[in-house]
């Protein structure tokens, strides 16, 4: 049975007051929660702090970002090892706001994934389509495209361990949700390319996320999907009471 998993991106938000307060009552909220895997990403300063809340719960840690060389002179970066030795778990890599607006192009998000799997980390590969993509009818091209790009030689063994989220980038924090059929069909696209080119076996243990607009009132019809495991939030994770109520889609 492969993984669901709900996981919140906190983004560039929260004080570590803010993220502790945050952490705390959703651990409150949540305490002993089962159906799922349970994932905050805090800004990385707030990694520690949140980790000192969450590390005898059910929640994990993730973070947003991290370099890909092991240490160095590389200003303002976070090298794997470190995330390591404060308890991260997961790391996001992909996302449509760092491939817009930090240049993590297709070669970057390459290299980062290797470094995360090789620190023993669990990337959460975000891929999506931009909205011209989409009324072009383009999708399946270009979600192949990055997929094609970012598991380059990617042996079977890494891919066990990955966790893809497929992020139409016209639905994050736009309040534009793609439909749970246009979510499924994507979804569908992707495990059936991994089942080709892996294995049919490591396709149906992949955990692909949605993310987009997720709200308290769309997750259970998006949960509801065949090929959805889960999701990456953005704006409804940095309330405890939306992020319990989209956990609690996992449920049902
Ligand atoms: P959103 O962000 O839920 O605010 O749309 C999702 C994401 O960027 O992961």
């Amino acid at each position: 049975m492969r993984d669901k998993i709900i996981a919140g991106n906190w983004k560039m938000n929260t004080t570590v007051d803010d993220a502790v307060k945050l952490a705390t009552e959703i651990k409150a909220r949540l305490t002993g929660f089962k159906d799922a895997i349970l994932l905050i990403c805090p800004p990385d300063v707030n990694l520690y702090p949140v980790q000192k809340i969450i590390e005898k719960s059910v929640i994990k840690l993730g973070a947003q970002n991290m370099h890909y060389e092991k240490s160095g002179a590389y200003t303002g970066e976070t090298s794997g090892e470190m995330l390591k030795s404060i308890g991260c778990d997961y790391v996001i890599v992909g996302h449509s706001e760092r491939r817009a607006m930090f240049g993590d192009t297709d070669v970057v998000v390459r290299k980062k994934l290797q470094a995360i799997i090789e620190h023993d980390l669990i990337p959460i590969l975000c891929i999506g389509e931009q909205l011209e993509d989409r009324e072009a009818g383009k999708t399946e091209k270009v979600i192949d495209s990055q997929l094609n790009a970012a598991l380059k030689d990617v042996p079977t063994d890494w891919m066990e361990k990955i966790v893809i989220a497929y992020e139409p980038v016209w639905a994050i924090g736009t309040g534009k949700t793609a439909s749970p059929g246009q979510a499924q069909e994507v979804h569908k696209f992707i495990r059936e390319k991994i089942g080709r080119e892996y294995n049919p076996n490591l396709a149906e243990e992949t955990t692909i996320l949605y993310g987009g607009s997720v709200k308290p009132d769309n997750s259970d019809a998006l949960f509801a999907e065949k090929d959805i495991d889960g999701f990456l939030i953005g704006g409804a994770s940095l309330k405890a009471d939306s992020f319990e109520q989209i956990a609690r889609s996992a449920s049902s």
